[in-house]
């Protein structure tokens, strides 16, 4: 399939760019910056993105891409950093102190251009960057220049290489994506043939190969990406095949086991184990309030539970299937890739199923190639409802993390409870769809109030609710306040062990989405 290679040099919005360039329908990769460019990496490539960096092309170290980029003829877009880049490689100037700038400046054209056409002259970009170009090299031209008389937008004179010193992936920059289409379908010539049903077409034919006539198993936890493979191996596979797997934490929200059970059981799962391990994980949390040991007790259980009921089923030789994210593969990226890494971390890079499976060559991880939101485009091709495919992320160690301080079955119940009820109200408003993440907090400690004539002592529960790309950073979704005093009332209405409810209005930075 033709693609657009991007290479990472470390910027926030590298990931940003890959998928914008999907979006356009074309197949993008990211490597990292310094990746070797052999025959083989640069099979089916139509054109090569230079990223952003916080590095200084002028330090010592900084990164740079295999020199072979320049010899390949492809045409080249450099971004920030990756622009400096393209000047300081070939003869031209970067400096501090050519002007700093960060947030928006408008961009005012010099020149007509190919990689500008459909964007109008005065245009707002997003900039966010320390170093400039203060000589162009050999051969390049500034085509458009912002108000301080930086350039903007540069090429080169005869070769197919332009760069940009705003970030055109950003949804502030007006026309970013007019930029982006105008590099990868018109001067790349790339073919948008990037869609759901190529996607679903080629990793079925791949899971076939690569299963052949063995078992697959995969765990599930209730969320919108292992959801998604298993739906795609019932699909793919013949049913007897297909082992599912899943672990009641009794730490799951109020109704979940049993919608995950009947989704799955409406898709034709044969062979679903649904595993009450509630009991375990509750005496391991109890009395324990610190949040680090909480996380560390719960994923410590759940690969203990999961050794013993996976050793169980005698599937020695199966593979073990993933739901593993384009996100969670890029490691060299500063952004999402490491930080999606870390996050998933208990349950699945330090399990040792999945060591053994993986030294054994028995993993397949059929979403590795997807991003969020085409993984979820997916789940829709596949059938599933949008009551999983449209859910928001939900932490491996679940409520556990919501509970602050120490979990107990009580809390539990009414964390779930008051959850339920928030949630369902979101629905009901027509806001669920507009929030990243929404979630209940019950916080350790009670208040006074009163109901009828009788004091009442009840807990407090913060309602978070927040919008954000990525879960790196989040703001604080506006409600109208209206909105929530009715939610409010309903909750203490009908919850009789909340006494108060709070809206967390911190966004992160500095806070963080989870209170623990
Ligand atoms: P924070 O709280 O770090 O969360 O702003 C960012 C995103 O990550 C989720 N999260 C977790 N997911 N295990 C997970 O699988 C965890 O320990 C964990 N902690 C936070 C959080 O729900 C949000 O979507």
């Amino acid at each position: 399939m033709e693609k657009i290679i991007i290479l990472d040099f470390g910027s926030q919005t590298t990931q940003l760019i890959g998928r914008r360039i999907r979006e356009i329908g074309v197949y993008s990769e990211i490597l990292p910056g310094e990746a070797e460019l052999t025959p083989a990496a640069i099979e089916g490539v139509k054109g090569i993105v230079l990223s952003g960096s916080p590095e200084s092309v002028y330090e010592e170290g900084a990164p740079a891409p295999d020199p072979r980029i320049y010899e390949l003829g492809l045409p080249l877009l450099g971004i920030c950093y990756g622009t400096q880049r393209l000047m300081h490689d070939h003869g031209g100037a970067v400096s501090p102190h050519v002007g700093r700038e960060y947030g928006r400046a408008k961009v005012h054209f010099k020149d007509e251009d190919r990689l500008l056409a459909g964007v109008t002259s005065g245009f707002v970009s997003w900039m966010s960057h320390g170093d400039a170009i203060e000589k162009l090299a050999p051969g390049y031209r500034t085509i458009a220049a912002t108000e301080n008389g930086v350039p903007a937008v540069v090429r080169h004179e005869a070769k197919p290489v332009w760069g940009l010193q705003f970030h055109p992936e950003v949804t502030h920059t007006e026309f970013g994506l007019q930029i982006l289409k105008n590099f990868t379908l018109n001067i790349a010539g790339a073919k948008p043939e990037w869609n759901v049903d190529a996607f679903l077409a080629a990793t079925s034919r791949n899971v076939k190969l690569t299963v052949g006539k063995k078992k697959a198993l995969l765990l599930i936890s209730g969320g919108v990406d292992s959801t998604v493979v298993a739906a795609l191996l019932l699909q793919t596979l013949d049913r007897s095949q297909v082992h599912l797997m899943y672990i009641d934490t009794g730490l799951m929200r109020k109704g979940e086991s049993g919608e995950v059970e009947a989704s799955l059981k409406k898709l034709g799962a044969d062979h679903l184990y649904h595993i009450n391990a509630a009991d375990k994980f509750l005496s391991a949390l109890a009395g324990v309030g610190d949040p680090e040991r909480k996380r560390e007790l719960i994923g410590d259980m759940f690969i203990t539970v999961q050794e013993a009921e996976v050793a169980k089923l005698k599937l020695d030789d199966a593979f073990l299937a993933q739901g593993t994210l384009y996100t969670d593969m890029i490691e060299s990226g500063k952004g999402v890739g490491k930080k999606a890494h870390v996050i998933k971390s208990h349950h699945n890079v330090r399990s040792p199923l999945v060591e053994a499976k993986r030294a054994a060559g028995l993993v397949v991880e059929p979403l590795a190639a997807l991003y969020k939101d085409e993984v979820r485009a997916l789940g829709r091709k596949l059938g599933l409802p949008e009551s999983v495919v449209g859910r928001h992320p939900f932490p491996g160690p679940g409520l556990g993390v919501r509970i602050l301080g120490d979990v107990t079955r009580e809390k539990l119940d009414i964390l779930r409870e008051a959850d339920y009820l928030f949630i369902e109200e979101l629905r009901k408003r027509g806001y669920y769809d507009k929030i990243w993440q929404a979630f209940s907090v019950l916080l350790p400690l009670r208040s006074v109030g009163v109901s009828g004539d009788m004091r009442r002592y009840g807990y407090v529960l913060s309602l978070r609710a927040v919008v954000s790309l990525d879960g790196m950073t989040a703001d604080v979704f506006p409600f109208p306040t209206r909105d929530l005093l009715e939610i409010s009332a309903r909750i203490t209405n009908s919850v009789k062990d909340i006494g108060r409810v709070v809206y967390d209005i911190s966004s992160k930075p500095p806070a963080t989405i989870e209170w623990e």
